[in-house]
């Protein structure tokens, strides 16, 4: 088995019409569309998230072979504690045993694993697991595997403004002096460049309050299956999907063909 972090393990096929060279740095998932894989087969709502978590691992695969520098999962939202509450603690259960049982996988792949999003609430043995597996994978220089949990995008808002009026208050940095690129510093996780390609599953076409600062710019693909039905493939066609498109930030085409702008 291939333990390199950069490098594409050579027993991997890879898709003839992805060029290596233009994958996006960062992709971000909102995986949607559990619940519902489940109720058409008949089945509960929960065993349509055990059946996702066998995309998540796919998913994670694929990134790697494909050298993303950063996968981030939305796995659960601050929203999602309104949920009956046997569907939220199964899904915690399911986080944890997925934490424990894939470390030895995510420890191979060299990944580190991240969080973002209000971990106080979550309860305290799974809090216990996120915080082990990021101990754990901490100096991995792979992937980084970043999991939103109990995750707003405005509460994200919300927390680097507090923070950042604090440091104001302590003097630590001028307000006036405040620009787009000192507030992102305040944000979960400043050093992640912002997602390239957004991804959503399950047929809906919304951002549900994901990352809303970061993705500005993010290409967006929607796909019409449920997660449990997002594999490698409908990934790879994804990573097709996107680099077909021209990425401007505002620019004009040519602009964007004599490299201004660089700054993005
Ligand atoms: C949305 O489906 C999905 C979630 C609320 C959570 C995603 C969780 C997993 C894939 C399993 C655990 C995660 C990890 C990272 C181990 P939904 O229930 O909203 O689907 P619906 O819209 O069809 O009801």
């Amino acid at each position: 088995m291939s333990s390199s972090s950069s490098n594409v393990p050579n027993e991997v096929e890879l898709h003839p019409e992805i060029d290596l060279d233009h994958v996006p740095r960062h992709v971000a998932i909102i995986m949607d569309g559990n619940g519902r894989w489940a109720v058409d087969r008949g089945l509960e709502r929960n065993a349509g998230h055990r059946e996702g978590i066998e995309s998540v691992r796919e998913i994670i695969r694929a990134c790697r072979d494909y050298g993303v520098e950063a996968l981030t999962l939305y796995a659960f939202s601050i929203e999602n504690w309104n949920r009956p509450k046997d569907e939220v603690s199964e899904l915690m259960r399911l986080l944890e045993e997925y934490l424990e049982t894939e470390l030895a996988e995510v420890m191979e792949h060299e990944a580190q694993v991240r969080s973002i999003g209000r971990l106080d609430r979550l309860p305290p043995s799974t809090r216990r697991a996120v915080e082990h597996a990021v101990a754990e994978t901490k100096n991995n220089q792979g992937m980084k595997l970043v999991f939103a949990l109990s995750y707003g995008g405005r509460t994200e808002i919300v927390d680097a403004a507090r923070r950042l009026a604090r440091d104001a208050e302590l003097g630590k940095i001028d307000p006036e002096g405040i620009d787009e690129k000192g507030f992102a510093a305040y944000l979960y996780a400043a050093d992640l460049p912002d997602p390239d390609l957004l991804i959503r599953t399950g047929a809906e076409q919304r951002v549900s309050n994901f990352l809303l600062w970061q993705i500005a710019y993010a290409e967006l693909h929607l796909s019409e299956k449920m997660w449990p039905e997002f594999r490698r493939a409908e990934f790879e066609s994804a990573l097709v999907d996107y680099q077909r498109r021209e990425r401007r930030f505002g620019l004009t085409s040519d602009q964007v063909r004599d490299g201004e702008g660089a700054d993005s």
